[in-house]
């Protein structure tokens, strides 16, 4: 038997690892191969699997990700809760740099990107609401005992980037109702979903989005430094969302494929 694990954490720009003594595997997948090695440890008893969304050394931007190979891997070692940290810049002047958001939407601006496994037969997952219910409620209880505030909702804009928005794209995502705003939460989302896996996120702002009034542009530089300063704090939380997680999975993201005929197996 191949390495195995019960849930995992998809880490965002400045997360490239998790914990300590891990082992490391390669994993392929009728995709491909994920964005890194999967690394493997045990924590609070359970096995956790971590791999870096955009590789350990960055290479994969953000709509190059093979978000495919890298949900079909985690499900193939036996992942069944996927936590998925993440950057994103405010679209409202209260969501300012370091705050946290557990977001319960997500609007899909990408264009592009493979967004599902099922390009045969009729399989049509239910996405209204599109991250774990457990998994966010995991997430808040987390950030509550490390003293960390989070934002318990909201709507995240998923733009195709790699460029950031125009002030003017910024300020119509936040007048549709955007939150915040980032390039990874789709397809992300809706692929593990079509795997019924349990999938929510912990979204990191790092900057006020170019349409806050008073806001300037967006920079790289600015992306990476705030992460970069909030790293141990989002770490901490996760570790405690990890150990956290219920093991026995009771909501409906295991059930999201009851009563389709799929057109091949899943791992
Ligand atoms: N990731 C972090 N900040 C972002 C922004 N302002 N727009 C898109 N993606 C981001």
């Amino acid at each position: 038997m191949g390495p195995t694990a019960e849930l995992a954490v998809i880490g965002g720009s400045g997360l490239y690892a998790l914990l300590d003594g891990a082992t490391e595997h390669r994993v392929d997948t009728p995709y491909g191969p994920p964005s890194d090695a999967v690394t493997i440890a045990e924590l609070a008893g359970r096995r956790v699997a971590f791999l870096p969304r955009h590789g350990r050394d960055h290479r994969h931007p953000p709509h190059k990700i093979p978000y495919r190979a890298n949900l079909w891997a985690l499900r193939s070692l036996g992942v069944g809760q996927v936590l998925a940290p993440c950057a994103v810049g405010g679209l409202l002047p209260e969501l300012g740099p370091g705050t946290f958001v557990v977001p319960d939407q997500l609007i899909d601006r990408t264009s592009g990107r493979v967004q599902t496994y099922y390009d045969r037969g009729a399989v049509h997952v239910s996405f209204a609401d599109p991250y774990c219910p457990v998994g966010r409620r995991t997430l808040l209880t987390a950030a509550a005992r490390r003293d960390v505030p989070a934002v318990d909702g909201g709507t995240v804009v998923v733009v195709e980037g790699p460029r950031f928005s125009t002030r003017a794209e910024s300020r119509w995502f936040a007048s549709i109702g955007g939150t915040v705003v980032n390039m990874t939460g789709h397809p992300e989302a809706v692929l593990a979903r079509e795997l019924a896996l349990c999938y929510s996120s912990i979204a990191l702002v790092t900057d006020h989005d170019a349409g806050v009034p008073g806001g300037g542009s967006v920079t790289q530089e600015e992306v990476f430094r705030v992460f970069g300063e909030n790293t141990d704090r989002l770490r901490g939380l996760l570790l405690e969302a990890v150990r956290a997680l219920p093991a026995e999975r009771d909501c409906d993201c295991g059930r999201a494929l009851e009563g389709i005929t799929l057109p091949f197996t899943l791992p």
